[in-house]
């Protein structure tokens, strides 16, 4: 009986010391397993008297079940244990607020773009494009401006090659519209364009919209309608327009056009130099050798176009004064638009 209250004395304070579940599963094979002290204690009650079989028998029953349930015991001390740590260090409060996603938008530029487009899509004008790097015969020789043109100095020009250039105008898409369309033509050409120039009013890339009509009767009354339309389409119905008489090469008659001051509304100020007026495009009747050039025949055919930035009618209607914000990706910046 003494050899009993010791297994039980020293197999509780054991298991009461125990802070792994494994250490508490030594515990059990140590008191209870095949080879374990109580069931060795078990089988060596058939050695006892029949007298003392009983008593010892009823005694090492009860050691038997304390010792496991003082094991059932640790072992559901120490889960909880485990989970109350697990609490503490990965703790969520699910009511807490997520974190925000920033959610980009469309440059002012594309933008703007998309305006002008839907502007011109309703008269009926459709989208071309053509590709930024382009053959010299297209970007000049096709548009008029022969080899000893000014424009084509390499001052102005990024030239890959002899024979190759970064567009300086979208102009070239004309003749690859009339190379492949058949008159009537209405498209328009917004694109990237680029010339060595850097300054509050200049940057080496930029963009324009040109627009090219072609068809047996289009006369010069028919651009002033178009871009009247536009320029209230998109300014407002209360700007004026004006045209006055300019050269471009690929152009006979050419004309510039300009609206009336957003800003000042035709009376003077600073962003119109105190003229009333801001230019914003160039524009005239399709010389008969661009026609030519693209393949169609200036008896018979005659057209108009346009061309302007497409960064400046932006600047002026949201009075932005310096071109080169919009490619400088400062989000305070665009995030505005
Ligand atoms: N290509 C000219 C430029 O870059 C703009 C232009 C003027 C386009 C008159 C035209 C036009 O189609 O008719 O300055």
């Amino acid at each position: 009986m003494n050899n009993l209250n010791d297994i039980l004395k020293e197999a509780t304070e054991g298991i009461k010391k125990a802070s792994l579940s494994s250490e508490v599963e030594n515990f059990r094979v140590r008191y209870l397993g095949r080879k374990g002290r109580i069931t060795l204690a078990m089988s060596s009650l058939a050695t006892l008297p029949i007298d003392q079989r009983k008593e010892a028998g009823k005694e090492l029953n009860k050691i038997k079940q304390e010792v496991e349930s003082m094991i059932e015991k640790r072992l559901s001390e120490i889960t909880s244990l485990k989970r109350e740590n697990l609490a503490d260090g990965e703790w969520i409060d699910v009511t807490a607020p997520g974190i925000k996603h920033t959610v980009g938008h469309q440059h002012l530029v594309t933008q703007t773009i998309k305006d002008m487009v839907e502007i011109f899509s309703k008269l009926g004008f459709s989208v071309a494009e053509g590709p930024e790097i382009e053959t010299d015969w297209y970007n000049f020789e096709a548009v008029n401006m022969p080899k000893d043109h000014p424009v084509r100095d390499t001052q102005d020009t990024f030239f890959i090659n002899e024979n190759l250039v970064l567009r300086t105008q979208t102009t070239p898409v004309q003749i690859r519209v009339m190379q492949t369309e058949k008159p009537p033509i209405r498209v328009i050409v917004p694109g990237k364009t680029y010339r060595r120039d850097s300054d509050v009013t200049h940057t080496p890339m930029f963009h324009q919209l040109e627009g090219l009509v072609v068809d047996e009767t289009v006369t010069l009354a028919d651009l002033k309608g178009t871009l009247e339309a536009f320029v209230r389409a998109f300014f407002g119905e209360e700007r004026k327009t004006r045209f006055r008489p300019h050269h471009f090469a690929f152009t006979e008659p050419s004309i510039e056009m300009d609206v009336s001051c957003g800003i000042c509304g035709g009376g003077g100020c600073r962003v119109c130099k105190y003229s009333g007026w801001v230019e914003i495009l160039g524009a005239g009747m399709v010389h008969p050798n661009v026609l030519k050039n693209g393949g169609i025949d200036p008896e018979k055919y005659q057209g108009f176009a346009f061309g302007f930035g497409i960064e400046r009618p932006a600047m002026l209607r949201n009075n932005i004064d310096d071109l080169r914000l919009f490619f400088d990706n400062d989000l305070r910046f665009l995030e505005q638009f």
